[in-house]
């Protein structure tokens, strides 16, 4: 039995390589709740194919590349469930049997639901610029995930809110339709989430090309951030710079570096002692100082695929262990058994 009560369980899609951004918004988190508490971290690749359906052939190199990522960062799979969803078909069986209780209405409510579908629409340059009845039930699929393990506690961001109080009405009507106190409530961890900058200055995305991935040469990274929008009012090395101005450098500076260092960057900016240019320079190897180990090791794990699948399928079967459980319930608190009819045969 699991020394731990409260159950954490998140998600991210396979969409490609992470950035610093998941980094330190989203995997610092995870790594101290796998000390912590029972952790399901779960590559959700059946929810890349809810939009990324005409990209399914890349799907199994961005399940390898977030792997890695999670790998070389410090989730450990000793210590927390990391498992692929596509291995689980009891997810697929429970996001089944939810869709019947889920009254249509909930879902075309949903506002993330209705942006992702907006956003589709108006993507026309994508071959899938269609929303599918699989996108629609985009909600139910995420609450399958969560309700499978019985998940309480729910690290997402604010974004993924609606999505939450969705299973949790759904966990409700559950237990209210057949009577039980089966699942818990899933309740959102929503953690001090720093917005991270990309180097264009809007939020770091994946897509938005202004990213530095994890996995980023020290070159590359250097290169990137040489880019970076400064303080737009600061013309030539001699004015003093205004840290409160600074677009990039100096806010990932808060985020990246200790205090000590802000500080100094700081007093060197504003008394005009160093220029943009040699801050970032700056930054790129504090960036490339701390991801440096990660980096290495994510290369030497990517060198060796089998044993990096190998890692997942340990997962995958732990994980499999409690959903065939939890699903045998279900059936049972809904009267009926898939799983006892397939014996038959
Ligand atoms: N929808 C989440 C996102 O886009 C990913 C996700 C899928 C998830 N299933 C989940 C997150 C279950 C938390 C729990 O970020």
């Amino acid at each position: 039995m699991s020394p731990f009560e409260d159950k954490v369980m998140s998600g991210m899609r396979p969409t490609g390589r992470l950035h610093i951004g998941h980094y330190y918004g989203t995997l610092v988190n995870w790594l101290e709740f796998q000390k912590h508490y029972d952790c399901f971290f779960s590559i959700v690749d059946w929810h890349a194919l809810t939009t990324k359906y005409n990209e399914s052939a890349q799907i199994k190199q961005n399940v390898f590349e977030v792997l890695l990522d999670w790998l070389s960062v410090g989730i450990n799979p000793e210590q927390a469930t990391v498992y692929l969803q596509s291995a689980i078909p009891e997810i697929a069986i429970l996001h089944l049997l939810l869709s019947m209780i889920t009254p249509q209405n909930w879902v075309e409510r949903e506002p993330t639901l209705k942006d992702m579908i907006k956003m589709l629409a108006g993507d026309e340059s994508e071959a899938s610029s269609k929303a599918t009845y699989g996108l629609i039930g985009y909600p139910v699929l995420m609450t399958a995930d969560i309700l499978i393990f019985k998940g309480n506690l729910i690290p997402v961001g604010k974004d993924q809110e609606s999505h939450l109080e969705f299973a949790r009405d759904i966990a409700r009507r559950f237990n209210n339709l057949y009577k039980v106190n089966y699942f818990p409530e899933p309740k959102p961890k929503f953690t001090l989430t720093p917005l991270i900058k990309g180097i264009d200055g809007q939020k770091m995305g994946k897509s938005a090309e202004n990213d530095i991935k994890i996995a980023d040469t020290n070159e590359l990274t250097k290169a990137k951030i040489t880019k970076a929008i400064t303080d737009r009012s600061r013309i030539s090395l001699s004015d003093p710079g205004h840290t409160d101005l600074c677009e990039v450098p100096y806010p990932l500076y808060t985020i990246i570096t200790d205090k000590a260092i802000q500080n100094q960057v700081k007093n060197e900016c504003e008394s005009a002692l160093i220029g943009c240019l040699e801050c970032k320079k700056q930054l790129a190897n504090h960036i490339n100082d701390f991801f440096g180990p990660i980096r290495e090791k994510r290369a030497m794990l990517a060198k060796n695929p089998d044993e990096v699948f190998k890692i997942l399928a340990y997962g995958n079967q732990q994980a499999r262990k409690i959903a065939i459980q939890t699903l045998k319930e279900v059936e049972e608190i809904m009267g009926f058994s898939v799983l006892d009819q397939c014996e038959l045969f």
